[in-house]
């Protein structure tokens, strides 16, 4: 028979020990909110449409954070308790079989984890089933009670509520669940909130179903880390770290040389072609997509850019929102500012800031410029310290800057201003009409030069005091 099942996600809670003005669940690791990490895992088990958060604390952010993965939603106003979460879903669940639940804050797990519980759950027709682990320090979740060395489970044995010799038990409860969705809500009134939250614990549902004479299983996970809760900063930089080598590790087995990877952020919707070499202390953010046979050396920071294939980027390169295109190379220490798009083969230098601005093919800025809101042509040769006017102090004006011009260092161009094609602007000029194709232009003070004006300058002063 065919068994519907849907997955419930927990989220609705404050997260009261991050000691957060934020909920909990849009705190990030490897730059994504907790819970878009748990609903992405969801995803590839049942369609989004199947999957429901259920929100409390900051409804209204939560649902705008993850609406556009398609998923669900159903509020819990006042939060109960993990228990209650369930009351609260019970009607969105009335045309399912079966229940995943899982945390938003426990954001680790993988699909394949996900699909295993699923499976041993239907194969052993069980009532409710537990995924659990052994992991390092117990201490702070759920114990699970064994009924003798079996797999079925007795009970969940919160934290505080651990009787002495209970505090041994090191299987604890992942907080991720089957359920037999009828046999759930059977049962699920006779939770009661004597406890010292005055809450209505989930994990009290374990019992009460084993009393009840129905199947309780416990499934270990084959890797204790993946249902790491994410309850304090600490844990979150602990799972940070996690996440991200494990996004090393699969992009290093894609093909991808990254040197001292544990030194390197990169986030979970990053990617990179192959032979691309990675050196320490780089940062790749966001959405950045590098393609193949790329480098990037140390401490460049690049965030929601497409770069390469076949770029070399510099030392300490700070990009954002840019395009990068086949053998352009970049730094040591640019900055592109969102809309740059470097083209084939061109190149930007130390200290060259660019903003709003389209570089030919084979065109170059290599050192100390500001160049805004310009479109400049192919094989343009820019000189040390040229500015771009763009701003005049209430709105933005835009240079353009034609094939195969060459313009002088130091010159200012103040816009609106047009640089035709192939022409000459001379050393330091302030350029405020526009240049006309393959003219020269020049804006400078011209040079004056005294004969002799030094050498009578330093007599004068021998003169007046011979001691010097
Ligand atoms: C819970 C389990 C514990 C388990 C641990 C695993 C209970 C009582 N305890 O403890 O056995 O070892 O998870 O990580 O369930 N939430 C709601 N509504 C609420 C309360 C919580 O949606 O009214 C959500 C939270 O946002 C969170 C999840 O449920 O995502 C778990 O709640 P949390 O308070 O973190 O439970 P733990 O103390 O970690
Ligand atoms: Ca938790």
């Amino acid at each position: 028979m065919n068994q519907r099942f849907a997955i419930a996600i927990l989220a609705a809670g404050k997260g009261t020990r991050l000691k957060s003005k934020h909920p909990k669940v849009l705190h990030s690791i490897a730059g994504r909110p907790l819970l878009a990490h748990v609903v992405h895992a969801a995803s590839q088990v049942v369609a989004p449409e199947n999957i429901f958060a259920i929100i409390g604390h900051e409804a209204d952010r939560v649902r705008e954070a993850v609406a556009p993965l398609g998923i669900g939603f159903v509020l819990q106003a006042q939060q109960n308790g993990t228990g209650h979460a369930m009351m609260i879903v019970r009607e969105a669940l009335r045309d399912f079989d079966h229940v995943l639940v899982l945390s938003g804050d426990v954001p680790l797990i993988r699909t394949e984890t996900i699909a295993r519980l699923r499976e041993f759950h239907l194969d052993r027709n069980a009532a409710m089933t537990i995924l659990t682990a052994e992991p390092e320090y117990p201490s702070g979740y759920g114990r699970i009670l064994r009924k003798g060395g079996s797999d079925e489970v007795q009970a969940i044995v919160e934290q505080k509520a651990l009787k002495p010799g209970q505090e041994n038990l090191r299987e604890i409860n992942s907080g991720i669940y089957a359920f037999d969705v009828r046999k759930l809500y059977a049962h699920i009134d006779e939770l009661t909130s004597d406890n010292p939250h005055h809450e209505f614990y989930l994990t009290d549902i374990a019992s009460i179903l084993c009393t009840a004479g129905e199947k309780v299983f416990a499934i270990p996970a084959e890797d204790s880390h993946e249902v790491l809760g994410a309850n304090t900063r600490s844990q979150l930089a602990e799972l940070d770290a996690l996440l991200r080598m494990r996004k090393a590790h699969e992009l290093m087995e894609s093909g991808v040389t990254i040197f001292r990877p544990e030194t390197c952020v990169i986030d979970a919707d990053v990617k990179v072609g192959p032979d691309t070499i990675i050196e320490p202390f780089v940062q790749l953010l966001g959405r950045t997509h590098v393609g193949a046979d790329s480098r990037i050396r140390s401490y460049s920071v690049i965030t929601d850019s497409t770069i390469g294939p076949g770029v070399t980027i510099l030392n300490g390169v700070i990009m954002e929102e840019s395009h990068i295109e086949h053998g352009a190379v970049l730094g040591p220490y640019s900055r592109l500012r969102p809309g740059s798009h470097i083209g084939e083969h061109a190149k930007l230098g130390n200290f060259v800031e660019t903003k709003k601005t389209r570089l030919g093919r084979g065109s170059k800025i290599n050192h100390l410029s500001y160049v805004g809101d310009t479109e400049v042509g192919e094989n343009v040769n820019i000189g040390a310290g040229t500015i771009t006017c763009n701003y005049d102090g209430v709105a933005k004006h835009k240079t353009i800057i034609e094939d195969g011009s060459f313009i002088g260092s130091d010159t200012t161009l103040v816009a609106p201003v047009k640089v035709g094609k192939g022409a000459y602007i001379g050393a330091a000029s302030c350029i405020t009409r526009d240049v006309p194709e393959d003219s020269l232009a020049i804006a400078r003070g011209q040079q004056v030069v005294k004969e002799g004006w030094a050498r009578e300058k330093r007599e004068q002063r021998k003169k007046a005091h011979p001691s010097r």
